[in-house]
């Protein structure tokens, strides 16, 4: 009897020991160091948490309850003192130096949880680490019964690389609710991102209440809705309804700025100016300096900018401020006044990005400021334009932040830039004393398309999440100081709904948290990859989308020697199967692999291709028609 009962036994811890090794510790960010014990944590029926009375741990401890007790089921109860914590909660006495103000140590034996931060921050991101330990159900929103509630044995020790960890999200192109901007709030402190940068105004629409300046949010943030491809939509006729859009009142700044701070979040607003100004224009058309622009409305996704010249682009509507008429400093200083009272992030972003100067050539009034300011060219009436507004910013006790054009015709002093034309614009800034933000869009732009353009909603560029993640913010020519660290801009002319802005963030904004937060030296693509796939079934068990882009091939098109069309299809995860037909049916694990470059058959009109992991299909069927692929090989041959 006894020997059978220690059979069993053996047998029972061989299981779950069985069980232990299996589960594989998949945290995004990658912490600083994971050591993994063996044997697991058990969730009891009543899960005591002890935890220092500090109203900044409200959220921390609302976490814990949301998951432990409304999803998996605990009962849950918390206290100062309370001997025996299944969790502990510990804001040091004397503080760690190794952590800082937002690391946390976290261990996690068979008995209890102990977390251990010199600030609230970091208990909150030593809570986002313990619930990744968990299984995938801990993510949904109600309450899924028969699930084991366990977390591995571990000791994490943990802190952030890097102080500036953003998102930029764009209201302005379309309007996002409070609600929504909370949801986005709510997802990115997941992965320990710090800092939301919100794009508030722009040619689509002004997004903020200011007093004194009505027009900015009874016209100012009203357009037409369109349906179909952004930028090349017809111009609204005098009977389309300007219904389409919203703002935010300061009151509702003042709730979102409330809710991010609970949460660790500071809140980065962006008034964009001088160009990409035309709501403030419409509401205001004094602010201009062209005659014709009371005549101008909001954009509502038509053309207006003309960029085969590229950057700056021609405008086809004067989209900008008119850096030669004082009211137009009397209205930003109204701005900046209220902006830097709604916000008490250090920082206010003032734009400065692609600002079309051909009105500005036409201008009389600029002519006559370029000669009694002695200014020669048009880079430097912005320049102009930029110091100005740096003192009015700085006047305001706020510092000046730009897009990297603000170094075009000279940077104002103290101000900090935000290099998103690649990381050139960043090294400049950086070698001329300045901080740095790094959104560089050859790495960070989560606009832009996560795939083939044959699937995925078209937009100006594309970006792979396997290039995301090889964003590294600190050029080595460049002294470490001046960078602060780095962000993910979603620019939203194309996302017009949270559904979208979730599939465009996700998984690049996984990536880009990698980056920010974890040690140089710990990245690892394919070590990645696999909690990236973990990561995927997480959100799934949540609800949240992601783009599955990831498994989907790449496709290059060129012609052989003997005028045959060959294509090679590219694969960012090297342990997935590409299957594929040429004869119009759907390809699946029966059909024939991908090995080498194909030659399409002479008559073929259609290249299928999906892809598989084993036998599971992981990537969407793509019809690639043969006519589009001859067309980039002929491109490709200029
Ligand atoms: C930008 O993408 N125009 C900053």
């Amino acid at each position: 009897m006894r020997k059978t009962l220690t059979f069993a036994f053996l047998l029972l811890s061989m299981t779950s020991f069985a069980q232990d090794a299996k589960r594989q510790i998949a945290i995004i960010p990658e912490p600083v160091s994971v050591k993994q014990g063996s044997g697991s944590f058990r969730l009891p029926a009543q899960i005591r948490v002890e935890a220092p009375a500090n109203p900044e741990l409200k959220q921390v401890l609302a976490v814990l309850k949301q998951h432990f007790s409304v999803v998996a089921g605990s009962t849950y109860s918390v206290s100062t003192v309370l001997p025996g914590a299944d969790i502990r909660l510990i804001l040091n006495s004397t503080e760690n130096s190794a952590i800082g103000k937002e690391g946390y140590q976290l261990s996690v034996t068979r008995k209890n949880i102990l977390i251990k931060a010199n600030q609230p921050a970091g208990l909150f991101y030593g809570v986002q680490s313990l619930l990744q330990l968990f299984p995938k159900e801990i993510e949904s929103k109600e309450r899924v019964a028969g699930v084991k509630w366990e977390a591995p044995v571990v000791e994490i020790t943990d802190n952030p690389r890097f102080g500036w960890r953003g998102l930029m999200f764009d209201v302005a192109r379309h309007f996002f609710t409070k609600a929504e901007v909370k949801q986005f709030i709510d997802d990115m402190v997941r992965y320990k991102y710090n800092l939301l940068h919100l794009h508030l105004t722009d040619d689509e629409g002004w997004r903020l209440e200011i007093k004194g300046l009505p027009k900015l949010t009874e016209v100012g943030a009203w357009n037409v809705k369109k349906t179909g491809y952004f930028g090349t939509f017809s111009k609204p006729t005098p009977d389309e309804p300007k219904d389409y859009g919203g703002f935010y009142t300061q009151d509702d700044i003042k709730e979102l700025v409330q809710y991010a701070k609970e949460r660790f979040v500071d809140i980065l607003p962006e008034i964009d100016v001088p160009g990409h100004s035309l709501a403030a224009v419409v509401s205001y058309p004094e602010l201009s300096c062209t005659p014709e622009a009371n005549t101008y409305q909001v954009r509502s996704g038509e053309e207006i900018m003309d960029w085969s010249k590229g950057n700056p682009p021609t405008a086809l509507v004067d989209n900008t401020l008119c850096p030669a008429n004082e009211k137009v400093y009397e209205f930003l200083d109204k701005v900046m006044t209220q902006v830097a009272q709604l916000f008490p992030f250090e920082y206010i972003h003032v734009g400065g990005d692609e600002c079309p100067k051909n009105y500005w050539e036409k201008s009389p009034a600029i002519k006559e400021l370029m000669q009694r300011e002695g200014l020669h060219h048009m880079e430097e009436v912005q320049s102009y334009f930029e110091k100005r507004l740096e003192k009015i910013v700085s006047s305001k006790g706020k510092k000046f932040l730009g897009w990297d054009e603000i170094l075009e015709g000279g940077l104002a002093s103290g101000a900090a830039v935000m290099s998103w034309q690649g990381m050139k614009g960043g090294i400049q800034a950086a070698k001329m004393k300045h901080e740095v933000v790094m959104s560089p869009t050859t790495y960070t732009y989560i606009d832009y398309m996560q795939g083939d353009p044959i699937i995925e909603p078209r937009i100006y560029a594309s970006l792979r999440l396997n290039k995301t993640y090889e964003f590294e913010p600190v050029p080595d020519e460049v002294d470490p100081k001046y960078i602060k660290g780095g962000q993910a801009n979603l620019w939203t002319e194309q996302v017009y709904n949270m559904r979208h802005q979730q599939y465009m963030t996700w998984p690049r904004a996984f990536a880009v948290a990698e980056t920010l937060w974890s040690p140089k030296e710990k990245k690892n693509w394919n070590h990645f990859f696999g909690k990236v796939e973990q990561h995927f079934e997480r959100f799934d068990a949540a609800d949240k989308k992601y783009a599955p882009s990831v498994y989907d091939p790449s496709f290059t098109a060129s012609f052989t020697t003997d005028k045959q069309l060959k294509i090679e299809l590219g694969k960012e995860v090297e342990t997935l199967d590409i299957y594929y037909s040429f004869d119009n049916s759907f390809p699946d694990s029966h059909y024939p692999k991908y090995t080498s470059a194909l030659i399409a058959p002479k008559d073929a009109v259609m290249l299928k291709v999906v892809t598989y992991k084993g036998k599971k299909q992981t990537g969407r069927i793509i019809a690639m028609p043969i006519a589009e692929l001859k067309s980039r090989a002929e491109k490709a041959k200029k």
